[in-house]
């Protein structure tokens, strides 16, 4: 078991730091950010991530688990360092690396042994090297490192699970030392006969654009698919249903909708397009899922326009569910994102409601009608659209939306609703790729 910083704590270095120390591993989470570290020293999670406080508890409890702003000594004290800080989505599409450089040029200035300096954060492939040389050019003492690319898989909403329980660990390294010291900090997975690709650097770097990539373009494709079906009157979900159990294809990640959001796909996909753009090896299949993705967004809200006749203007929009996905209370790239703006763009008023989304919503778009619930939110609407699959939507009572809505108007972007009832109570609908009519 293994001394280890992890610098950064959002979304990836919060998680993996709380999961390394639950694999055993002494680990200090470290950020420049002093409210973040305060409230997590007062054991408050800043994001939302079922399971994750449970976690963080029982290893800070267990005296596995610190948390400091204090950077350079928390690197010192550590055998292996993870950089876990965020790679947002530079003027070009392109992955902007400012943190990442950051803190490489803070790990050489304190690099006082041999250590082992790993990248988690999601970097276009060949920045190992460039940091690899940002690290020894900093360094202030004659000391050996290696690195690491160990990226990360975790879904949000399930990110504790996906650490604590990976398909696969990928390990892309300059020496075997390092590997045999990556085996000891995963040890308890390495045990579980848990899946290790050992590797190189670059090819660590390309697995995880790869597989985020492909996701993506499944995603596209299947709402390409669902598109189609609505012109010939076919049923999405069969159609996936059949495909997916073809095991070449699988089931999974064939669910249509309003496009995907998150932090991930659409900055992974955008960074590997601008990558290969620039190493004049064009990946023409990842640059149409963007732009077949992008589409989709608007395509929802055109199903919107089309539901109300092309007659939005002053009319009032519940719209239930701002993340991209349930289980988080991220918005970004979120498809409601497109929805709320064009609805505002049009002058239509929105009425919006999310379990756990709301403030970051807010950052936004503060001005519009924020409710405590879907009961508010649908009270008096023009119509009614559904932009992410909570379960709490799932089990909507229809009945009662109906009473209270001005119109019995539904988008359902997520394909969630049951349409024998929907038809039954005389409801207007959408979906995606779905029937919508008798
Ligand atoms: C994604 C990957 O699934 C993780 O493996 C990866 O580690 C992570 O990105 C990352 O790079 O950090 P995440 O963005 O949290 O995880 O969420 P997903 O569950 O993959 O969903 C992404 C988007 O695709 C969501 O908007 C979701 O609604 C949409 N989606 C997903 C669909 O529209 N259809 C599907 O069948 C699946």
């Amino acid at each position: 078991m293994k001394n280890i910083t992890v610098i950064g704590t959002g979304y990836v270095g919060l998680v993996s730091g709380a999961g390394l120390s639950d694999f055993g591993n002494k680990v200090i989470c470290a950020d420049i950010d002093k409210s973040k570290i305060k409230s997590l020293k007062a054991g408050i999670i800043p994001i939302y991530e079922p399971g994750l406080k449970e976690v963080v508890d029982r290893n800070v409890n267990n005296g596995r688990l610190t948390f400091t702003t204090d950077i350079p000594q928390a690197v010192r004290n550590s055998d292996v360092i993870f950089i876990g800080v965020g790679t947002p989505e530079g003027k070009n599409g392109e992955a902007d690396l400012t943190a990442v450089f950051t803190v490489a040029e803070l790990i050489g200035r304190n690099l006082d042994n041999y250590k082992v300096i790993c990248t988690k954060s999601t970097v276009p492939i060949g920045t190992g090297t460039n940091l690899i040389s940002i690290i020894n050019k900093n360094k202030k003492q004659e000391v050996k490192f290696d690195y690491v690319s160990n990226p990360e898989f975790l879904r949000e909403g399930a990110a504790v699970q996906d650490f604590l329980m990976p398909n696969r660990i990928v390990l892309g390294a300059t020496s075997k030392k390092a590997l045999q010291i990556m085996q000891d900090v995963y040890r308890p997975l390495y045990i579980n006969e848990t899946p290790i690709i050992y590797t190189d650097v670059p090819t660590a770097e390309m697995i995880k654009y790869a597989s985020n990539a492909f996701l993506a373009l499944k995603i596209s494709y299947i709402n390409e698919i669902a598109n189609l079906c609505e012109a010939v009157g076919a049923d999405v979900h069969v159609v996936a249903k059949a495909m997916g159990s073809d095991g070449r294809i699988s089931p999974k990640f064939l669910h249509p909708g309003p496009g995907f959001g998150g932090s991930c796909f659409p900055k992974d996909t955008k960074a590997l397009l601008s990558l290969s753009n620039a190493l004049n090896e064009p990946m023409k299949t990842v640059e149409a899922a963007i732009a077949t993705n992008d589409q989709q967004k608007v395509r929802m809200f055109n199903k919107l326009l089309n539901l109300l006749d092309n007659d939005i203007q002053g009319k009032t929009i519940a719209v239930l569910g701002l993340s991209f996905k349930q289980m988080t209370d991220d918005v970004r790239e979120s498809a409601s994102i497109v929805m709320i703006s064009k609805i505002i763009d049009n002058d239509g008023l929105v009425n919006a409601y999310d379990p756990v989304a709301e403030e970051n919503m807010k950052e936004l778009y503060p001005n519009i009608n924020y409710c405590s619930d879907w009961q508010e939110a649908v009270k008096d609407a023009d119509a009614v659209v559904i932009m992410t699959e909570w379960h709490e939507f799932r089990g909507l009572d229809l009945v009662k939306i109906k009473l209270l809505v001005k119109t019995p108007i539904i988008l359902d972007t997520r394909n969630i609703l049951n349409i024998k009832d929907l038809i039954t109570l005389g409801f207007k609908f959408d979906n995606v790729g779905r029937k919508s009519k008798n």
